[in-house]
């Protein structure tokens, strides 16, 4: 495992967004200890191995382990790697870590086309579950053209969506879109609370015939009755009429009903719409033309997908404080898409970006920097989002080959990665050199000398001043009795490093 190394900050002093440069397999490495568990959604896009790409299989799937592993999962065929064994070797232990990542009501979404479609659905349903599927977008990229396809024009690819455990997530919908919104223009006296309000039908031609849903409705002492049947019991329809919530009209003698449907529900909630498993008017072309007007240039970037692509998808799946991680961001379309919303409706969601290329600087996180403080020119100029980012690259190990810890890289960030280990935010300085943090009440302390062994003993207990319900102590060696450590709320971890050269 590695440390992140913050190399500088944009727009602030200290920023929960992170922009990575390096292998997302380091990188996702060193995450762990702080974010297991806490990411609400991960979007990917990663290398769609259609044979066209300069992607590097940077796993050698030679070593040992994989090939251990394709003997074991695969049998006597794993010796012959063919192009689909390279990339699931180099998918499967990043989707066992994005897996760890990712939150108990969290949810993963894959962009991938025909290529490997099928065979990273078989690899989710092994590591997710068949039943944590939640649906297979159909992204339709384009509107046509295609003429140099000798058969078929392909136009679509997928988007894979599974979550980490299904029976834990809500409904997912959509806030209303600018197109819905147009349907509601009518007002009344409910306005300030209940927003606008449409008019949608109360009758239905619905096949199952519900006697029950058939009566008349008496408007200005005339009934009205419907062609089939109405939507709602009667005794729904009676409270909206006398709530001033139907409207009758009459054309050539006959009476339609309909009902005022509001923008927001009685406890002020907006509506939302639900989703379709085929996603339209969203195009590639959107996303190249959009990195041209950022970068000033639309060859930057190949195929970057466009923000309101992954701003759908976000919206569907995130709340305004999620954490959203993209570990293969490309030109970074994710951060900007998270920007977009959180200006949209005030949010606070936060992102995880993760680049191996060396463009990681001058287009990923240029792009984000230039969405931040806004972009284009004359009719084509957009104003910034606002917002700000940390810039990190992967750092030295923090374990060597035998599970010890390195212990070159220095105190300040061993106690740093313990304390993030142990879910705490950082490691704080306190009056005790040993000191790391509280949470939930309990005291943490590492008790470390770079050049010597350490004990849990009472001399060490007896520096400690501060009081604490529980206590969480890292040393070499403990010499308290356990009956003792259990009557005082005492823990003890061991420090992961070899002291017999002590
Ligand atoms: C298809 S592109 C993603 C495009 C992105 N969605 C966008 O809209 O710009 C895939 C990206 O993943 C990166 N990548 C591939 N393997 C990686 C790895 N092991 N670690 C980190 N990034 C990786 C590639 O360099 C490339 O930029």
């Amino acid at each position: 495992m590695r440390c992140l190394d913050r190399r500088s900050t944009y727009n602030a002093e200290e920023s929960e967004n992170r922009i990575i440069h390096g292998d997302n397999l380091e990188a996702l490495k060193a995450l762990l200890p702080e974010y297991e568990g806490r990411v609400q959604c991960i979007y990917i896009d990663p290398p769609y191995n259609t044979g066209n790409e300069s992607w590097v299989y940077n796993d050698n799937v030679k070593d040992p382990r994989i090939v251990r592993w394709l003997g074991e999962v695969v049998g006597k065929e794993g010796e012959d790697f063919c192009r689909h064994d390279k990339w699931l070797c180099m998918m499967y232990p990043r989707l066992q870590l994005l897996k760890r990542l990712l939150a108990s009501d969290g949810v993963i979404l894959i962009s991938i086309d025909e290529n490997e479609h099928r065979y990273l659905e078989m690899v989710l349903e092994e590591l997710f579950g068949a039943g944590n599927k939640i649906e297979t977008f159909v992204w339709k990229k384009s509107y046509g053209g295609g003429a140099k396809s000798k058969h078929i024009v392909n136009v679509h690819e997928y988007i894979l969506c599974f979550a980490k455990n299904k029976q834990s997530i809500g409904l997912l919908e959509l806030p209303p879109n600018e197109k819905l919104l147009k349907y509601y223009k009518f007002k009344d006296d409910k306005f300030a609370y209940r927003g606008p309000y449409r008019l949608q039908p109360l009758a239905t031609n619905s096949m199952d015939m519900r006697p029950n849903l058939r009566y008349p409705i008496t408007h200005n002492g005339e009934e009205v009755w419907p062609e089939k049947q109405w939507q709602w019991s009667r005794d729904r329809a009676i409270a909206a009429q006398e709530n001033d919530e139907l409207v009758f009209k009459e054309k050539q003698g006959i009476w339609t009903v309909s009902y005022k449907q509001y923008l927001k529900t009685i406890d002020g909630k907006e509506r939302k719409a639900k989703a379709y498993s085929i996603i339209e008017d969203i195009y590639t072309q959107q996303g190249t033309n959009e990195i041209k007007v950022i970068l000033g240039d639309g060859k930057a970037f190949s195929f970057p997908k466009p923000s309101r692509l992954v701003e759908y998808l976000l919206n569907l799946v995130t709340d305004k404080n999620s954490i959203i991680l993209d570990s293969f961001a490309g030109s970074g379309t994710t951060a900007h898409a998270v920007l977009n919303l959180n200006k949209k409706d005030g949010g606070n969601r936060k992102f995880i970006l993760i680049e191996m290329m060396d463009y990681a600087e001058t287009i990923t996180a240029e792009r984000v920097r230039r969405v931040i403080d806004g972009y284009g020119e004359d009719t084509k100029a957009v104003p910034g989002t606002g917002g700000d980012f940390s810039y990190y690259t992967l750092g030295e190990r923090i374990f060597d080959h035998e599970d010890n810890l390195n212990e070159s890289i220095g105190i300040a960030k061993i106690r740093d990665y313990v304390a993030r280990t142990e879910q705490l935010p950082g490691a704080e300085q306190g009056e005790h050199p040993a000191w790391l943090g509280e949470k939930d009440r309990m005291g943490y302390y590492f008790h470390y000398q770079p050049d010597q062994a350490t004990f849990l003993n009472m001399d060490f207990l007896a520096t400690l001043t501060r009081k604490n319900e529980a206590y969480l102590i890292y040393a070499d060696v403990c010499l308290l009795d356990s009956d003792f450590m259990h009557r005082h709320c005492i823990r003890f971890k061991k420090i992961p490093r070899d002291i017999s050269r002590f």
